[in-house]
């Protein structure tokens, strides 16, 4: 692979930024300086460091992304801006896990590894999404058990068992295990209240880091992969 290329997968910079590195000899190659960014590497064996960092090659991206209001969880979108819009890595083939709507704000992952996706979205195996969110509407202590055992949406469809807390008298956190259409919101709903604001902070084991601001993203770390993946 071409070594701007893969400086460019792993996350380091634009193909112009990775290019502008290297010709100014930030990157070693087996120990020695390069200066020719098209230059062919071995992503497997070769050692290759930017700014005293070890680059290690991975095939498959995996990005934390705070996601902002106003921005759909999609890859394209004639009229509205897409949460790939926020990130500037270069890769083809990355897509958001799941949908958070536009006004939803909170982490969403976006990968190109399309295997883990499905298992993550798959019901089969139950991951837990946990939201914070504020509504109006008067919150009932029978509410509580109503979510255990499984609210009827008004549509007829039960969903399975979720965990609500009440923190203030109209704010919350709930967990759920499944994944449909404007969920938390159709949950409200059909016990009277209406979400005012929607907020994702954790997915599986994953939790959305404090110090990540709104539209601010990163690369999971090695233990974060074998986190999400056990
Ligand atoms: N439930 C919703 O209603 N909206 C989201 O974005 C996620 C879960």
């Amino acid at each position: 692979m071409r070594l701007d290329k893969l400086l460019a997968h792993m996350g380091y910079g634009s193909r112009k930024e990775v290019k502008s590195f290297i010709r100014k000899g930030y990157v070693l190659l087996n120990g020695e300086a390069v200066f020719d960014d098209d230059i062919k590497v071995d992503e497997e064996n070769d050692e290759i460091v930017i700014l005293n960092q070890n680059v290690e090659y991975q095939k498959q991206i995996y990005i934390l992304l705070h996601k902002p209001k106003g921005y759909v969880s999609a890859t394209f979108d004639f009229k509205e801006p897409t949460v790939l819009d926020l990130i500037e890595e270069t890769q083809k083939g990355l897509f958001p896990v799941g949908r958070l709507d536009k006004d939803t704000t909170g982490l969403l992952l976006i990968t190109n590894d399309g295997k883990l996706a499905h298992e993550l979205l798959s019901p089969k195996h139950h991951v837990a999404k946990e939201y914070e969110l504020t509504f109006t509407g008067e919150f009932k202590e029978s509410f509580i058990k109503q979510f255990q055992e499984g609210i009827v949406l008004e549509d007829g469809y039960i969903c399975k068992p979720a965990e609500f807390i009440l923190l203030e008298s109209n704010k919350g956190r709930i967990t759920i295990y499944e994944g449909k259409f404007h969920q938390i919101k159709r949950m409200m709903q059909a016990l009277g209240m209406e979400v005012t604001s929607l907020k994702r902070i954790a997915f599986g084991r994953l939790r959305l880091p404090l110090d990540l601001k709104d539209g601010e993203y990163r690369f999971l770390t090695k233990d974060e992969i074998e986190l999400l993946k056990a």
